[in-house]
């Protein structure tokens, strides 16, 4: 992926297990998240292994890290995965995490742009699509300055503390994404 205004992106590999145990352990990052802040580096890296694993695999996803630009500062992760690629379909789910101190910026917007930009120019979706939690009013704004429409409400679909939650589901196309441009 090309760089964006304020940010850098490269594949997370190998060397990065650090950086990914401590977004992926902080609790405020987790809070919303599909799956639970690890609380041991031996989940964590038990996780980053299999994550490192799949990378080199394009039929399933990649995780890159995102840097402020001239710095070494890593400030998050930004994501697809592959959810179908057949003669029927080519869909991707997106995802963004951010440390906290770093939220508020702008950051998420501006690397999910150059996330949806790639997925789409480079012919790798036809479709992606992006969900959260129904509390997770930050990430829900995401999907829509990204320009992702709201396609329903996966009921009941997310337990985080013992409770049952609603999942917001968005997507956009690439013809969607062309009319915007
Ligand atoms: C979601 C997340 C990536 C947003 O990152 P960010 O860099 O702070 O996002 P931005 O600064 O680009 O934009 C956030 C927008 O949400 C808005 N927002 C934040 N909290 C909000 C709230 N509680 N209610 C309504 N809007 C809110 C901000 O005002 C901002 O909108 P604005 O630019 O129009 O003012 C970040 O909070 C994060 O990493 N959260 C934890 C991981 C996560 O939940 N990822 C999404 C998984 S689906």
């Amino acid at each position: 992926m090309e760089d964006s205004e304020r940010l850098t992106y490269r594949l997370m590999d190998s060397d990065d297990f650090e950086f990914y145990y401590l977004l992926n352990s902080d609790r405020q990052v987790m809070k919303y998240a599909y799956v639970q802040a690890y609380e041991t580096e031996t989940q964590a890296k038990q996780g980053f292994d299999k994550v490192i694993s799949e990378q080199s695999d394009s039929s399933l996803g990649k995780q890159y890290i995102v840097s402020i630009k001239g710095t070494m500062e890593q400030i998050g992760i930004v994501d697809y995965v592959v959810k179908e690629n057949n003669s029927f379909s080519k869909t991707c789910e997106i995802g963004y995490f951010i440390l906290p101190e770093y939220w508020g910026r702008g950051y998420a917007a501006e690397m999910g742009s150059v996330l949806v930009n790639y997925l789409f120019s480079d012919g790798v979706a036809q479709k992606l699509t992006a969900s959260c939690h129904e509390d997770n009013k930050a990430s829900e704004k995401i999907m829509i300055k990204l320009g992702m429409k709201k396609s329903g409400v996966n009921e009941r679909a997310r337990l985080k503390g013992g409770k049952y939650s609603d999942e917001i589901c968005y997507s956009l196309t690439a013809d969607e994404w062309m009319k915007e441009c």
